[in-house]
């Protein structure tokens, strides 16, 4: 289904050009979607260059055809300890094995999308760049390892491999100029997007938990009238927050600066002042490692330098972590450097993604996401979540937040109505499923459902209780299961009520359900699986390995969806 294969006429101007292999292989591994989007576009300049591209994710490529492929164009993103999306899984696995074949024949050429504030910055990107070159390819252009504000980085790649290309294949960009570039599945268009964000009106702000919760849940309702942005259940909504004021200030006043002077913005021709270049353009609460040493040599701090030095990167890792421009700033004390100079180490103020909660035919002209607040104490001083604090504290209703949409192929509802579906989102891991029992409402979806949901107490973080309770009574929502973790002594999580269930899961699953999560990787979502492999062993007699080929299985046929962060 992602295969775009572009029609390409025949090159009728050049007389003797040669009968040239036109053949490009594009495979990604995406896990929010932001190597999905450059794949498509990297697919489109192919296209109108007159290659023709098969466009892929990394699980839905046949492995067995690879040794076939001549022209392989790779991007690919890196999670947490250095691990890849998981559509990129089984494609690494097999790469990495001896089942890979020799490609002596093959060019390439990897695109890494990644973290600098992450040790294992890229790791995905360099296995595949690196192992291909073990298996005898050739490299068509070097690897470009992108940090979190990936455009420049991105488009400098594409140039190069487009370039590589054509001198390669012989041809100018000539190309198929008379065909649009069409890329497969891209919705409706907008002129706004991630580098060109929507200010969209803010609708309604609500607190989702009750008076005496520990958690303040938020409610957003956002308007996309004017923007052309379209969206489905399953996509994600990227928002442009503002840093904290309080920070903000501590931070000018730490570093003896004047917040009126006059610093660039980010990628811009343009200025603005100190204060609102901090507020809204710069991320001040993450340290990196290459910000520590590109402020090191600024500054000539000795006690700074020291840390970067070799044999220390463990504790330069653990005073990374956790910490903040401010801290920076008063433990180094960089008080004095100038402004402008520190200013250009920034990051870009880096937008933030949530699940959408809101089925766009449910809410024309609109769209919904559920916030909840970050906020703790650490080495002696409040840390509050950039976005989720800002929403929560300080966006008023009518207020504008810049915003675009996200497309997320990885978490799609069964095109299929009456395919039976499995939700299971503790917290704001919810959210998606409000926006597909919306859409399944609306298009009159026969299939049945069921939902775990949890959260710490039912009277006060019954996150939508009431949209639930309605689906239940109208039929729309077949089963709902939830576990309040801080109601009873014993703690109860979804997992534990998935295998109280367990003969009715298994019987779903056999039924051909699709089981969804949403939610905490590291803890719920890995418990999760667990409780899955548990319920396929005693309910369906397998061993621990059929069990696990079970779900292989099923992430093959897009039966295990998974939107975790
Ligand atoms: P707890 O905070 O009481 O431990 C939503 O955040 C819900 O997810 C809360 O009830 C939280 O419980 C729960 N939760 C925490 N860790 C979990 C885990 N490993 N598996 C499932 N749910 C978990």
């Amino acid at each position: 289904p992602e295969s775009a294969k572009a029609a390409v006429p025949a090159v009728s101007s050049a007389v003797n050009a040669e009968p040239v292999n036109k053949e490009v292989t594009v495979l990604f591994g995406s896990q929010s979607g932001n190597s999905h989007n450059l794949a498509k576009k990297l697919t489109g300049r192919l296209q109108d260059t007159g290659f023709q591209v098969t466009l892929s994710s990394m699980s839905d490529f046949k492995t067995n055809t690879l040794k076939k492929v001549q022209r392989l164009l790779i991007v690919v993103s890196t999670h947490g300890e250095g691990e890849p999306p998981d559509n990129a899984l089984t494609f690494h696995e097999f790469l990495h094995s001896k089942r890979a074949p020799g490609l002596q024949d093959m060019s390439f050429s990897v695109l890494a999308l990644g973290d600098t504030s992450y040790e294992l910055f890229c790791k995905t990107g360099q296995d595949f760049d690196r192992r291909l070159e073990e298996l005898g390819a050739r490299r068509l252009a070097p690897r470009v390892d992108c940090d979190v504000d990936f455009d420049e980085s991105a488009e400098k790649w594409m140039s190069e491999v487009l370039a590589a290309l054509q001198e390669g294949a012989g041809t100018s960009a000539a190309g198929n100029a008379g065909t649009a570039a069409v890329t497969a599945g891209s919705p409706a268009s907008s002129e706004y997007s991630r580098s060109n964000p929507f200010h969209a009106e803010v609708l309604e702000n609500l607190n989702l938990n009750g008076r005496g919760s520990d958690r303040k849940t938020q409610h957003l309702e956002i308007s996309l009238e004017e923007s052309n942005l379209a969206y489905e259940p399953g996509d994600s909504l990227g928002i442009y927050p503002e840093n904290h004021p309080r920070l903000v200030e501590e931070l000018i006043e730490a570093m003896g600066w004047n917040p009126e002077e006059l610093v660039p913005l980010p990628k811009s021709e343009q200025e603005g002042s100190l204060r609102e270049a901090l507020t809204r353009y710069y991320e001040i609460t993450v340290l990196t490692r290459p910000l520590l040493e590109q402020a090191a040599s600024l500054t000539g701090s000795e006690p700074l330098l020291e840390l970067l030095s070799a044999g220390r990167e463990q504790e330069l890792k653990d005073y990374i972590k956790g910490r903040d421009l401010l801290d920076l700033a008063l433990d180094y004390s960089l008080k004095g450097t100038p402004a402008k100079a520190f200013v250009s180490l920034l990051r870009k103020m880096p937008a933030r993604l949530y699940s959408i909660s809101s089925s766009p035919k449910a809410y024309p002209d609109e769209v919904h996401v559920t916030i909840r607040k970050v906020s703790y104490e650490s080495y002696g001083r409040m840390r509050y979540g950039v976005c989720s604090t800002y929403v929560s504290d300080r966006l008023e209703i009518g207020g504008r937040l810049p915003v675009f949409v996200q497309h997320n192929s990885n978490f799609k509802l069964p095109a299929d109505p009456d395919t039976p579906i499995i939700m299971v989102g503790p917290g704001t891991g919810v959210a998606p499923f409000r926006a597909f029992l919306g859409e399944r409402e609306e298009i009159q979806a026969k299939g049945k459902s069921w939902l775990f949901f949890g959260d710490q107490h039912f009277s006060t973080d019954f996150l939508y209780q009431t949209d639930w309770q309605r689906w239940l009574k109208n039929g729309l929502l077949t089963r709902m299961d939830v576990a309040f973790s801080r109601d009873t002594e014993q703690k109860v999580y979804v997992q534990h009520r998935m295998l109280e269930k367990s003969k009715d899961v298994y019987q779903w699953l056999q039924e051909g359900a699709v089981i969804y999560i949403c939610g905490d990787e590291k803890k719920m979502a890995h418990d999760v699986h667990a409780a899955l492999l548990t319920i396929l062993e005693r309910e369906g007699g397998l061993s621990p390995e059929a069990a696990k080929d079970y779900i292989a299985n099923m992430q093959k046929e897009k039966r295990y969806q998974r939107d975790v962060y």
